[in-house]
């Protein structure tokens, strides 16, 4: 029997070609953009969390701002963003990650988690899990414990879910696209 409920992939919509010829881009927009889309992901993305000790949310520049936003307020817990380098206006401590051509740097304020503090990893897609390790690293760095990394997207293929694996983290997603 057909659910006659709109999965969370189904919310998402796909751009041929886009940023590059070849790839098909998943676009969260159209699901950001529609009441229930947004409210089913956030509610199933913090669904493993409840009665689980998390001292705050890290998002990752963008797209894990709207949905770790949501996902901190709904939780009870502030919310910290890790942000491309040179967006943050206090001390901060940075890295360096692999994209498909060349380099980037993300950085996050060098008092914005304590040592100890439990977090909740937040972003949008995982693809091949560069811009995630990056995150843990900085959260790492300040003495901050991973609890889990929380994503409403994974592209399996491209290998991020096994790289956060092996460096013995606990990862949920929502849906896959091949
Ligand atoms: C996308 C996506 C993730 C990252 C995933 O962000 O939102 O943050 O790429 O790719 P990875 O697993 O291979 O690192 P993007 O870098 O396009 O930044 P934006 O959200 O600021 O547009
Ligand atoms: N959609 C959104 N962000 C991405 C994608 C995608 O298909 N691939 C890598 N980052």
């Amino acid at each position: 029997k057909e659910s006659l409920m709109k999965a969370v992939k189904d919310y998402i919509r796909t751009i041929p070609d886009f940023p590059h010829e070849g790839i098909m881009f998943r676009d969260v927009t159209t699901l950001f953009g529609d009441p229930r889309g947004l409210r089913l992901a956030v509610d199933q993305m913090l669904h493993p969390y409840a009665g689980r000790r998390i001292d705050k949310v890290v998002g990752l520049e963008a797209r894990g701002f709207i949905l770790g936003g949501a996902i901190a307020h709904q939780l009870g817990l502030g919310f910290v963003p890790v942000r491309k380098k040179g967006k943050l206006p206090a001390a901060t401590i940075g890295e360096r990650y692999t994209l498909e051509y060349g380099e980037a740097e993300v950085e996050i304020h060098d008092d914005a988690i304590q040592p100890g503090e439990s977090v909740l990893l937040v972003d949008d897609l995982l693809a091949t899990g560069g811009t995630a390790e990056a995150g843990i690293k900085l959260i790492e760095r300040l003495g901050g414990q991973i609890a889990s990394c929380a994503f409403l997207v994974d592209l399996p293929e491209l290998g991020g879910r096994k790289k956060l694996e092996g460096m013995g983290m606990e990862v949920f997603t929502l849906c896959e696209f091949e």
